[in-house]
């Protein structure tokens, strides 16, 4: 079974089969940054059988905090907290990477009159009405300065790695995109103008830990290639084709793994006029880096069949209901989700903290897979 199989990453980080815990925002940290008990008894059922946890964005600055109770890293004083995390989670040798996001446009702010930061203040994916502030030349060093503090704090605290979220419509998928990102300087225009920032960061991340690492430690990017998909044929066969430059560029970093978050790994695409996995797709244009696919794979074959085409995957919902989801997964088990409806004694024996729950229970046929 080609999910027991371990894997050695580029970094030397070696994670003992190919099943990886996709990032899950809990909205359970303090409102203050800091890891909350029910958190950690959430990871603590949950660990030891996968391969490694990716631990969902947490912000690198205050001006990059996007939404409810998520984790900080964003300052020295965040460390000691941060270790929970770790102390937890590495047990039986799982391995736990911190995801950074900023959320640049999309950021909340926590100070009166906040105004976001964004790309090129002309883009019409603002919103209208609302305030922004585009950014300066000395403030994009000083975002990329926060990442690069943020990584050193991880290593600091004991993770083994770090994701940079390039996903979900964050800063740096900001940059990415042509529809949010059209300034006319070096950042800016075309798609190697656009690039420019997540291939910076990458660099200097690689630096920081290069300097710093007392044990091998990971570097991961999230993208999503779904945008890709949308929009007008013509649109989406541009976008497909931006898409796939971006992949190439990043295979060439020397990343620990490209995250590719889709709603359905095996979801076959249409491309010139013809029907293709889309991880098979993929593989083709990141053939050194290992790709995490990811999205709806809840059964052993599903993961299988996926791992035909990438050489790790990770799974989300799963883990919420069955919390020995890799150890089933490698022992070929049948995963058998709550049928008979769910209520707060199933939350309390998962340890399913509460604004995870209220979010369960607005849409449970999502996490239970009745679609
Ligand atoms: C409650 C919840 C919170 C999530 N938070 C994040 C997040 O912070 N970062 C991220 O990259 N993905 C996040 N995701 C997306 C998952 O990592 C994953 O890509 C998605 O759920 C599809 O995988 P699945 O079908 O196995 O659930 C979240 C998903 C859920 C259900």
């Amino acid at each position: 079974m080609r999910a027991s199989e371990p894997i050695q990453l580029q970094s030397g980080v070696t994670l003992k089969n190919r099943l990886v815990f996709a990032p899950i925002s809990t909205m359970e940290d303090a409102p203050d940054g800091k890891v909350t008990k029910d958190e950690l008894s959430f990871f603590a059922q949950r660990t030891g059988d996968v391969g490694a946890i990716v631990i969902a964005s947490a912000y690198v600055d205050q001006e990059g905090k996007s939404y409810g109770n998520n984790l900080s890293v964003s300052h020295d004083h965040y460390i000691e907290s941060l270790k929970e995390l770790p102390r937890v989670i590495q047990q039986n040798d799982t391995k736990i990477f911190l995801q950074l996001y900023h959320g640049g446009a999309m950021a909340e702010g926590q100070v009166e009159h906040f105004k976001p930061v964004c790309v090129s203040q002309t883009s019409s994916r603002l919103t209208e009405g609302k305030e922004y502030r585009e950014l300066t030349d000395s403030e994009i060093e000083q975002i990329i300065l926060a990442y690069k503090e943020a990584t050193l704090r991880a290593m600091k605290a004991g993770f083994d790695g770090v994701e940079i979220h390039a996903a979900n419509s964050y800063l740096p998928n900001q940059f990415l995109m042509p529809t949010w990102n059209l300034r006319e300087d070096k950042w800016g225009g075309p798609l190697e103008n656009r690039l420019r920032f997540l291939e910076v960061l990458i660099d200097q991340i690689k630096e920081v830990v290069a300097m710093n690492q007392v044990k091998p430690f990971a570097l991961g990017v999230r993208i999503s290639l779904e945008d890709a998909f949308l929009g007008t044929q013509e649109e989406r066969d541009a976008s497909f084709k931006e898409a796939l430059g971006v992949l190439k560029m990043l295979d060439d970093k020397g990343l620990d793994y490209l995250h590719i978050t889709s709603s359905n790994a095996l979801e076959k695409k249409e491309i010139n006029g013809q029907k293709i996995e889309l991880l098979r797709l993929l593989k083709r244009f990141a053939e050194k880096t290992p790709l995490v696919g990811c999205g709806n794979l809840l059964q052993s074959e599903e993961v299988e069949e996926a791992l035909e085409f990438s050489d790790l995957v990770s799974a989300c919902r799963p883990f919420v209901f069955t919390p020995d989801w890799a150890k089933k997964i490698q022992q070929g088990e049948l995963i058998e989700l709550p049928s008979t409806g769910i209520d707060w004694q199933l939350r309390q024996k998962l340890n399913i903290p509460r604004n995870l729950w209220k979010g369960i229970e607005s849409s449970p046929d999502w996490y239970l897979y009745k679609f």
